[in-house]
């Protein structure tokens, strides 16, 4: 018997970041949509726990307990007071490392899939809460659609989207550690006021209205200088889609992805098409959001 369960990338079409807290976190107000790239992550019963991972850029996710999914499972086994017997298959399409929260949807995966296997029966709340515990992203993969992070961007309210919007994403080579992008984003503010974070109600408007045009005019992520400093080439990138018709373009949460808002399908082809043929990217790929979150199949 295994469980499967599929679970969506996001990008951040807000990324409001205020000062480091004293616990070294940053407050956020975060603006999540989830996209139609999905890994599955797949339990089954095991002696011991295992994991697995197959895909692209599955040589870089890691295979022993500092994999979010392995910590998901242990998390949920010892709340309940069970062994964590359980084999993870990973089968990864998400870009790893690419600040679209693939490793936090695979423990929201895990989370979901591990509950169903053992019967455990957790309330939405109490999966929610070890989402939380787990990572900043991990509760929003759960949920999926578009949500307002806030806090360190855990706590989730969800967000009405009234049409489906076109994207491409740019895969770059090589990724960008979290961590290090928020502390170059420290290091650009460094003796400057940074305001507290605050949602756009520009932007949650073109959510809830479908309206491309001024979800494009109001794409903001504040990590975009951290990410394009530690990572020049991204400017390039950047550059290339908005070249090619994309209606806006930003660095993917922490990065290195980038993701490229486009009026309709026929235009995101394109615009995948010249960032393909531009050599400024790994490979682009087309996708729609919202999508759904963590799914039983
Ligand atoms: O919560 P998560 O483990 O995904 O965060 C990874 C890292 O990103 C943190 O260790 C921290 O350095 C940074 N971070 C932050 N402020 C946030 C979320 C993440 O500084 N709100």
């Amino acid at each position: 018997m295994s469980v499967t369960v599929r679970v969506p990338a996001k990008v951040n079409v807000q990324l409001a970041v205020g000062a480091a807290r004293p616990d070294g976190f940053h407050d956020l107000a975060n603006v999540f949509l989830a996209v139609g790239l999905h890994d599955e992550v797949t339990v089954t019963p095991a002696d011991a726990l295992r994991i697995t991972c197959a895909g692209p850029g599955a040589d870089q996710v890691p295979l022993d307990r500092t994999n979010l999914a392995a910590r998901a499972a242990e998390l949920l086994a010892a709340r309940y007071g069970r062994p964590a017997d359980v084999h993870i298959h990973i089968a990864k399409d998400i870009p790893v490392a690419g600040g679209m929260a693939g490793g936090s949807a695979d423990a929201a995966g895990a989370l979901v899939a591990c509950d169903a296997l053992w019967g455990t029966g957790a309330s939405r709340t109490e999966l929610l809460e070890l989402c939380a515990e787990l990572g900043s992203d991990v509760p929003f993969a759960l949920v999926g659609g578009a949500a307002l992070g806030t806090g360190r961007g855990e706590k989730l309210q969800p967000l009405e989207v009234g049409g489906t919007f076109h994207w491409v994403f740019a895969l770059a080579d090589g990724g960008l550690s979290t961590p290090a992008v928020y502390r170059e984003f420290d290091r650009l503010h460094e003796g400057s006021a940074v305001p507290e974070p605050e949602a756009s109600g520009a932007l949650l408007g073109a959510l809830r209205k479908g309206d491309v045009g001024a979800l494009a005019a109001n794409l903001a992520n504040d990590l975009q200088a951290a990410a394009v400093s530690l990572y020049p080439a991204l400017a390039e990138t950047l550059a290339v889609g908005t070249g090619a018709g994309a209606l806006a373009s930003l660095v993917s949460g922490s990065g290195p992805t980038t993701a490229f808002l486009a009026r309709d399908a026929a235009s995101a082809e394109s615009v995948a098409a010249a960032l393909t043929a531009s050599g400024t990217c790994r490979a682009a790929r087309t996708t729609v959001s919202p999508a759904l979150g963590a799914t039983v199949l």
